[in-house]
């Protein structure tokens, strides 16, 4: 071999090598905050016909780590938030917790990112806060010590890490932690050479503020919106890029420059309740393919302030769960109905070109709801808890379950309790929203924009 193939090959080796260590793969995230979801076997055929490379669980499930033993998913596991602190001061707890979880499954089932809590920056409870990166530690320590070396140790943080993130050179992570936690985190994350685990989603800042950022740009579509950030001088052609970038000024600013970020979560609603805007299944459909587009694209693009690297991800998420607690779109992030059928067709390998699509259905809540709204029993809910959140309700006082009192004029019919607890919800949520009273009561109760207003039985509204 001359000296010239020689080096050629190795360059090509090096390259190989660079690449190999992380492809552009996307993954999605298997929650099952739900009671109606396919069992774990199931769900491993759909994800594997969603063409996802990657699959993220919020736990170490048994059953879903035997169903995936023997694919090619390259699998992210949980350490749940309850038992950080106890882990954080005791080796033996770590050791017994990989010992337990992982171990048995690998690595038949290729397990390759170890994430220690969910969000805990984004939870009251501040001791775990500080326990984190000591209980990261230790779950390192354990990976090393039951030598399972493709396992990277980090945690999932959401955007509210951050107490700047615009422009994106202003990022700036929170001062209550930055010192205390995350320049630890970043320190552990550099050493071990993990990543910068990162839940990130336009839909949150757009929806809060459509009027000043523009649809498009939250959803990678805009033909002629940039912003140019004054600072850097980055052009951004979409609003995941400004969000991703400033938490990569955020590390720089503590002295990390060059930690890899990972959407740990990404994502937008297919659908959620009437006073939310922006949550339909052709914004859904147009945000999943776009992001899928950008960062399976060859050569990677990355963001304006790390052009050309590859960003791993993870779609949130493979269902719509029905447990989950929150306004509507929380329950509407799925890519499937728990039926199994697809809520819009996608392909996180980025293979099948757009045309093939079917046309989406066209969105009719891209702008705010104006009208009356009210809060009523949901079809198919518990009567034994139907019973329990009327007085729940009713027991909020201010006279919100008047009418249906003996002499109401929603009393009768007397024995209809679907009909007294509707009037008790919307009674509490058109008192009680303005101070965040919600319209859920456990997936009990559902918004309507459909008065159900009977003979002089007048229902509470809320009024957009
Ligand atoms: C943590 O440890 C304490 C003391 O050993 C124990 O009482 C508690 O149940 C543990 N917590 C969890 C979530 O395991
Ligand atoms: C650490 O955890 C182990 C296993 O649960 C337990 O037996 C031991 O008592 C704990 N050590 C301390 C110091 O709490
Ligand atoms: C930059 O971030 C700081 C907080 O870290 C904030 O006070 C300031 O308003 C931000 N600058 C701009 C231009 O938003
Ligand atoms: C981060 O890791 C790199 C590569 O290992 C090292 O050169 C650098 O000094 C580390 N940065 C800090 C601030 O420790
Ligand atoms: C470009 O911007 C103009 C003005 O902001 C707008 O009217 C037009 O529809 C945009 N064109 C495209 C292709 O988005
Ligand atoms: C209704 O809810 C109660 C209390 O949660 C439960 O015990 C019961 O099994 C439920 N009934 C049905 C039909 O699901
Ligand atoms: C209680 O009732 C009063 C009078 O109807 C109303 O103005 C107020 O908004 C209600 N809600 C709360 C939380 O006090």
């Amino acid at each position: 071999m001359g000296l010239f193939t020689f080096l050629l090959l190795s360059l090509l080796g090096l390259a190989c090598y660079t690449s190999a260590e992380i492809s552009p793969q996307i993954g999605v995230c298997y929650g099952q905050l739900g009671n109606n979801l396919p069992p774990p076997p199931k769900s491993v055929e759909l994800i594997k016909n969603l063409k996802a490379n990657r699959v993220k669980i919020y736990d170490a499930n048994p059953e879903i780590l035997k169903a995936l033993k023997g694919t090619d998913l390259q699998v992210s596991v949980m350490v749940p938030n309850e038992i950080i602190t106890n882990i954080s001061s005791n080796q033996t707890l770590a050791d017994q917790w990989v010992l337990a979880n992982v171990v048995p499954f690998y690595p038949e089932t290729m397990i390759r990112y170890l994430l220690v809590g969910n969000e805990i920056l984004s939870q009251p409870d501040t001791t775990t806060w500080f326990n984190l990166v000591p209980a990261m530690r230790r779950i390192k320590y354990s990976v090393k010590k039951y030598k399972l070396h493709k396992i990277k140790v980090g945690t999932p943080l959401a955007m509210d890490v951050l107490e700047s993130s615009f422009p994106p050179s202003n990022g700036t992570f929170r001062s209550d932690v930055s010192v205390k936690v995350v320049k630890p985190l970043l320190q552990f994350l550099n050493r071990t050479k993990s990543f910068f685990f990162l839940d990130v989603y336009t839909f949150f800042p757009w929806s809060s503020d459509p009027i000043n950022i523009k649809l498009d740009y939250a959803l990678l579509m805009a033909k002629n919106i940039t912003y140019t950030d004054p600072v850097s001088g980055l052009t951004y052609t979409n609003l995941l890029d400004q969000m991703l970038d400033s938490v990569v000024f955020a590390m720089k600013r503590l002295g990390y420059p060059n930690i890899r970020l990972f959407i740990a979560e990404t994502g937008w609603p297919n659908g959620g309740d009437i006073d939310q805007i922006g949550c339909n299944i052709y914004n859904a459909a147009t945000y999943n393919r776009n992001v899928v587009k950008k960062l399976m694209s060859k050569p990677p693009v990355g963001t304006p302030a790390r052009p050309g690297t590859v960003l791993p991800a993870f779609l949130f998420a493979l269902y719509n769960e029905n447990q989950k607690p929150g306004p509507g779109t929380e329950r509407h992030f799925g890519l499937l109905y728990p039926n199994e059928k697809n809520v819009y067709e996608i392909d996180l390998s980025a293979k099948t070109p757009e045309s093939e699509y079917k046309p989406l259905p066209i969105p009719t809540n891209n702008e705010p709801y104006k009208g009356k709204i009210w809060c009523v029993v949901a079809k198919g809910a518990n009567r034994t808890e139907l019973a329990s959140a009327l007085s729940y309700a009713c027991g909020q006082g201010n006279g919100t379950c008047d009418p249906i009192q003996p002499g109401g004029k929603c009393y009768k019919p007397i024995k209809s309790l679907v009909r007294h607890a509707s009037l008790a919800f919307s009674s509490y949520w058109a008192q009680f929203r303005n101070v965040g009273g919600t319209c859920y009561f456990n997936g009990l109760a559902i918004q309507t924009a459909k008065d159900p207003s009977y003979g002089s039985c007048k229902f509470p509204s809320v009024t957009l």
